[in-house]
């Protein structure tokens, strides 16, 4: 099974999320498996300065506004996953994040920046920029790549089938109508059956209309997001795709992600020996200028501070963590209002609340190592991948029941020995707190938390079930013993 993966971003290299998590692990996971995958991604700064071995395989020359563009095939560092890079510097190579500008505006040419993405994808798949290699499949992943979708069946026959898997359905790529033409689609793809998201153009219908078939990253997601609460506008197009709409859940990339082997961790442990967690702790307080006390129950936060995340039910319901005796470090980037908004926090409680705003991947690793439990209250969430950290860590979750995280964290009722964190419903701080109060009183319970650190490392969320689910997906929709051959390249837009 020969499988392309699509996407914008990818850890250790590019990461603003958890796309980048999955863009990392998954192509390793599907080889693992025995697949035969190579990833494709734009070529920004930080991917071609560090892609291995790149040698070029087609010259493409202009389109979408880039005077030269060129493919290259090289080698992921560390994990050695074939990747093609696409050399376009007029387009990539930019300081920035892939999506913004350093003032977090949207590029203005992103409309070119991800049609170029979907567009190589597609042609790749086609077999008519490197016919070395046909896939069978090719797996785009988010907006940033949907187009691939819409090309792939614009220009038939090709035999690859694609595969779109929606990460967050809040991020739908939408560009004015007149920026069509920039897309070298027939005008048919500009209608409501196609492209046409009420009178805009929209990358993600690309991928929900014109993939075979259709995944999210949890199995109540993929519920969630057929209906109008949840659907962004775009329920109505998920459920027209019936049973082609599945939920994979993530996994945790143990190579990055083990408590055993973390080197970010000044003291490693295990479920039998916590006793460098105990150390990480009194350390971490320390780093953090908290009171370095054991017997206080430390919350974490890793996160980008949007409102998805449901931060301000953390800022509501600080004043009876504080109460009750708890402390609170978070570390997060993102909306204005809310990082002056934790600050402040931060301010007002020396020695309680620590606050650090940023991004830092090494710290991440120590806060969830650190900390007693980890919050994670978003008002939607596709899978989330912090509240697996923290089971895989022993910082128990305390979660609202939605998307992923419904899926993942066990809570059954107080004392039921299934538990392995602490969930609640409503989108409100009093139901944020009490679920806080029930953490803090199970806290006090050190045998009761013991077994519950232990039960949550216990959970297995590999990567290797994912993938086998992907595979199976995949099988189903790949012809069998078709002859696949190499086109010539189609007319460039
Ligand atoms: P999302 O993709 O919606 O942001 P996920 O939970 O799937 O949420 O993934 C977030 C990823 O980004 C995790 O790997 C998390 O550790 C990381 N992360 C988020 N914010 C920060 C930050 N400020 N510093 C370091 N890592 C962060
Ligand atoms: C998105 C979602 C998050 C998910 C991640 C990786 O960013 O917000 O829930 O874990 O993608 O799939």
């Amino acid at each position: 099974m020969r499988v392309l993966q699509v996407g914008a971003e990818v850890f250790p290299l590019v990461k603003t999320g958890g796309l980048a998590d999955v863009l990392g692990a998954l192509p390793q996971a599907l080889m693992g498996a025995g697949a035969d995958v190579r990833l494709l991604l734009p070529g920004l700064p930080a991917i071609v300065d560090a892609v291995l071995h790149q040698k070029v395989v087609r010259d493409i020359g202009p389109a979408f506004g880039a005077a030269r563009i060129t493919l290259r095939l090289g080698q992921m560092p560390y994990s050695h996953v074939p990747v093609y890079v696409i050399d376009a510097p007029y387009l990539y190579r930019r300081g920035g994040s892939p999506y913004q500008d350093a003032k977090g505006a949207e590029w203005a040419d992103n409309v070119q920046r991800f049609a170029l993405l979907g567009w190589t994808a597609a042609h790749l798949a086609a077999g008519e920029l490197d016919p070395s290699w046909l896939p069978d499949v090719m797996h785009a992943h988010d907006w940033h790549a949907a187009m691939s979708c819409a090309y792939m069946t614009a220009h038939p026959p090709t035999q690859a089938a694609p595969v779109f898997t929606v990460h967050n359905l809040a991020y739908q790529g939408l560009f004015p109508p007149g920026d069509f033409h920039l897309l070298g689609l027939p005008s048919r793809y500009m209608a409501a059956t196609g492209l046409e998201f009420h009178g805009q153009l929209s990358f993600m219908k690309a991928g929900l209309k014109f993939a075979r078939r259709v995944t999210t990253v949890s199995p109540t997601y993929a519920t969630e997001i057929a209906t109008h609460e949840f659907g962004f506008g775009l329920d109505g197009v998920i459920r027209g795709r019936g049973g082609d709409v599945r939920g994979i859940l993530n996994g945790v990339d143990g190579k990055v992600w083990d408590p055993e082997h973390d080197v970010g961790l000044l003291a490693r442990y295990t479920a039998k020996d916590l006793s460098g967690k105990a150390r990480g702790k009194q350390t971490l307080q320390a780093e953090l200028g908290l009171e370095q006390r054991a017997d206080v129950p430390l919350f974490c936060v890793v996160s980008r501070l949007t409102s998805q995340k449901g931060l301000d039910l953390v800022l509501g319901a600080l004043p009876g963590l504080l109460r009750q005796g708890g402390q609170l470090g978070l570390q997060g980037t993102g909306d204005a209002a809310l990082e002056t908004a934790f600050q402040a926090a931060a301010q007002a409680n020396p020695g309680r609340v620590a606050v650090r705003i940023g991004y830092d991947e090494a710290f991440a690793h120590r806060l969830i190592g650190g900390a007693d439990a980890i919050l994670v209250p978003s008002r939607f969430e596709p899978c989330g991948l912090t509240q697996l950290y923290g089971l895989r860590y022993g910082t128990l979750p305390v979660v609202r029941r939605v998307g992923g995280l419904a899926d993942t964290v066990v809570d059954a009722g107080d004392d039921n020995p299934a538990n392995t964190g602490f969930a609640f419903d409503a989108a409100t701080p009093a139901a944020l707190e009490h679920a806080l109060q029930r953490a803090i009183h199970a806290f006090r319970q050190p045998e009761r938390w013991h077994r519950l650190m232990q039960r949550a490392m216990a959970q297995d969320f590999s990567w290797d079930g994912a993938a086998r689910q992907y595979l199976t997906l995949y099988e189903e929709i790949v012809a069998p013993d078709v002859e696949r051959a190499a086109r010539p390249l189609l007319q460039t837009a």
